[in-house]
């Protein structure tokens, strides 16, 4: 075999080599992009949760309800009824975003008229329904009160269920001071005042709020659950490594993206909300979600 010869063939052998790790480049990328399709699963999932607590007699089912953002959930909102209607809840709690400043009302109107009258339901603001103009803003508030849902801004509701009565208090977010002469602070201390006045300073206190983030704000004022959305899980989870990339306030790798939490005695669950089609980039390993909480007493 002459000198040229041989080169040809180390040439041609490194050609081959080449194309193999081309070809297995591919199947990697192939792979990891077939792995990573049930990841942009978008249906409805149900999260449950269960808070005890001595001071609950008979049980208590709360459904959780944060940033729809208008999103359609079937025709009229069915499926999103349907599966709230399954899982039977004592009470509904709507933590603010179920309406979209850009997207049309009527899915929301849907939802909302699904639900009236049916259970005992109370809502507080978010801040796309702020952002929405002052007009639009005025106008949600009316579809709020005319499906008799009732609004908590800075007070509380006593409600007895199965024998336990608990409080539930609610905030506005802080950008309905944009649209009316609120002050936030002053209104999560009175929801607290509140409870003591209506029941009694042991009585078991919810606080419903649109934001997460002020997590020591709320635990400072001794609420025993604080309910939560806005974050929408951090849009992109990593299930066991990464709770969530980025949440509106709460920048990268958020705290408090989606899940449950403790501090300083309060309890934190924080709702990845049910935005869908509002969204510019996609859920990933996030699918939107109801979240049912069980109040249970020790050692039920
Ligand atoms: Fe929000």
């Amino acid at each position: 075999m002459d000198k040229q010869q041989i080169t040809d063939d180390k040439t041609q052998q490194n050609k081959e080599k080449r194309k193999t790790r081309r070809r297995r480049f591919r199947l990697v990328i192939l792979v990891l992009f077939v792995l990573s399709l049930p990841g942009y699963y978008c249906g409805l999932t149900v999260r449950n949760y269960e808070v005890r607590d001595a001071r609950i007699q008979g049980s208590i089912r709360i459904a959780l309800v944060t940033d729809l953002h208008s999103c359609k959930y079937g025709e009229d909102q069915r499926k999103l009824l349907r599966a709230i209607e399954e899982q039977k809840p004592d009470v509904i709690l709507l933590g603010g975003d179920v309406i979209d400043d850009v997207l049309p009302t009527g899915p929301a109107e849907a939802f909302l008229s699904g639900i009236s009258g049916k259970y005992p339901i109370y809502y507080v603001t978010g801040n796309h329904e702020c952002w929405s103009g002052k007009e639009n803003y005025l106008s949600s508030m009316k579809i709020i009160e005319k499906y008799e849902i009732k609004r908590l801004a800075g007070d509380c509701d006593i409600v007895s269920v199965n024998g336990t009565t608990i409080a539930i208090g609610g905030i506005d977010d802080p950008y309905a001071a944009m649209v009316e002469s609120v002050i936030w602070s002053k209104e999560l201390s009175d929801v607290k005042k509140e409870v003591q006045e209506k029941a009694s300073a042991d009585t078991f206190a919810v606080l419903l709020s649109h934001r997460p983030e002020a997590i020591e704000a709320y635990a400072k004022q001794g609420f025993d659950l604080v309910l939560a959305g806005h974050a929408h899980g951090g849009q992109w989870r990593i299930p066991g490594l990464i709770n969530g990339m980025f949440a509106p306030d709460q920048g990268l790798f958020p705290k408090y993206a989606g899940g449950r939490y403790e501090k300083d005695g309060t309890t934190m669950i924080v709702s990845r909300g049910l935005a869908r089609e509002s969204t510019i980039l996609p859920r990933f390993y996030n699918p939107p979600e109801l979240v049912i909480i069980d109040l249970v007493g020790e050692g039920k």
